[in-house]
């Protein structure tokens, strides 16, 4: 039985489920998978791990680090593969990345009537503590009840001046807003598992891919701190990004020269990329399941090129399609960098847009 112990991705989700219905039956319904994954994606998705055999979910396990202590659960296996050294080897993933990120202890809890499972972390190293376990369930109310709260508010003016508080603070806002459009992303990537009607799955993951695509800009230019982004960089990160959500199904090439434009062409550029990468995906590949993507992007004296080529059939003249809008917001948003789309066919299509070095204000 060959065994791969990989992070989790989007398309474990209904393996992640099933195997947690058969493994937690008696789970109360808040500990179902779509609403635990969404939020447990927002918080260290690196930390969430998923046991595949030949690309089915096997197993699972969820862990944490708070910057002191490690925590580890929803630790499960499918009973037809017990006993086989995947709990174990979803352990040592968990060990190893926790041991990465600093951690040196880990806490976990077993239920007293479990002495199956506190067998096998007995095995691995685990020993029971002289501790008590304690929790408690905090409602919303909780809010309304911190007594710290308003004397924050207070503060933060005061705080606020001292630049480097405020550079912490601007990081602290980034992470949220980013893990609130990965909460986004994955809400509508469970609503297009949900629906069977292919139509809505499309539009369903063309804005999951949209999202994924502000989300990554926000967060990496953002973080940089600078007024500028590195094409290169920039277009490698909206690569990885789209080859992860098109799998096998494309083969991106990306030739970029290092330079810099201004962090305002990022958003719009980003979303171009986006739209022509699903495009030349959609229709590049014809009746094959596979494309071959170049993504280029060139930056001259006075003016920049972006274009994407595929090796598909390209443009065949005929009637638009009654819900084609991709091509319409590259023109638009071609024009708000000052620039504008041309498509030509040549060994597939090639989608080209040209804006200036310096765009309208
Ligand atoms: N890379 C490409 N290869 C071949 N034809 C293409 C390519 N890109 C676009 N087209 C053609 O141009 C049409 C318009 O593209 P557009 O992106 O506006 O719409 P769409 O992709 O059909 O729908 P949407 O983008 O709204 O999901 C497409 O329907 C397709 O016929
Ligand atoms: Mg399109």
């Amino acid at each position: 039985m060959s065994i791969e112990i990989v992070t989790y991705a989007d398309e474990h989700f209904g393996g992640v489920g099933s195997l947690w219905r058969e493994a937690f039956p008696e789970d109360p319904p808040w500990n179902n998978a779509a609403s635990v994954i969404p939020a447990k994606i927002a918080f260290q998705q690196h930390l969430f791990f998923v046991a595949l055999e030949t690309g089915r979910v096997i197993g699972s396990l969820m862990a944490g680090y708070d910057g002191h202590r490690g925590w580890v659960n929803r630790i499960a296996v499918l009973r037809s593969h017990q006993g086989q050294g995947v709990g174990s080897a979803l352990m040592r993933k968990a060990e190893a990345q926790l041991r990465i990120m600093g951690c040196t202890k880990i806490n976990l809890q077993v239920r007293t009537s479990n002495a199956q499972a506190a067998e096998f972390y007995r095995r691995l190293g685990y020993a029971i503590e002289d501790r008590i376990s304690m929790s408690k369930r905090i409602a919303a109310s909780a809010l309304h009840d911190d007594p710290g709260t308003i004397a924050k508010t207070v503060d933060i003016g005061e705080r606020a001046q001292s630049e480097s508080d405020m550079r912490a603070q601007m990081h602290e806002l980034v992470h949220r807003v980013k893990n609130d459009m990965q909460v986004l992303r994955s809400l509508l990537s469970a609503a297009e598992r949900e629906t069977e009607n292919a139509e809505a799955r499309e539009v369903l993951a063309d804005a999951a891919r949209r999202v994924s695509t502000v989300a990554a800009v926000q967060h990496g230019i953002v973080t940089q701190g600078t007024e500028s982004f590195d094409t290169r960089s920039f277009l490698e990160a909206l690569g990885r990004n789209a080859s992860q959500s098109f799998g096998r199904k494309a083969d991106i090439e990306i030739d970029a020269a290092s330079g810099s434009l201004p962090n305002k062409t990022a958003l719009p550029l980003a979303l171009i990329v986006n739209e022509l990468i699903t495009n030349a995906v959609k229709h590049g590949k014809g009746e094959r399941n596979h494309v071959s993507v170049k993504l280029s992007l060139v930056n001259r004296d006075k003016e920049s090129i972006l274009s994407v080529q595929d090796d598909g059939p390209g443009f065949v003249p005929g009637p638009p399609r009654k819900r084609a809008s991709g091509l319409g917001l590259v023109t638009a948003l071609a024009g708000q960098l000052g620039g504008k789309l041309d498509v030509t066919t040549n060994h597939g299509a090639r989608c080209t847009v040209r804006f200036g070095a310096s765009t309208p204000p």
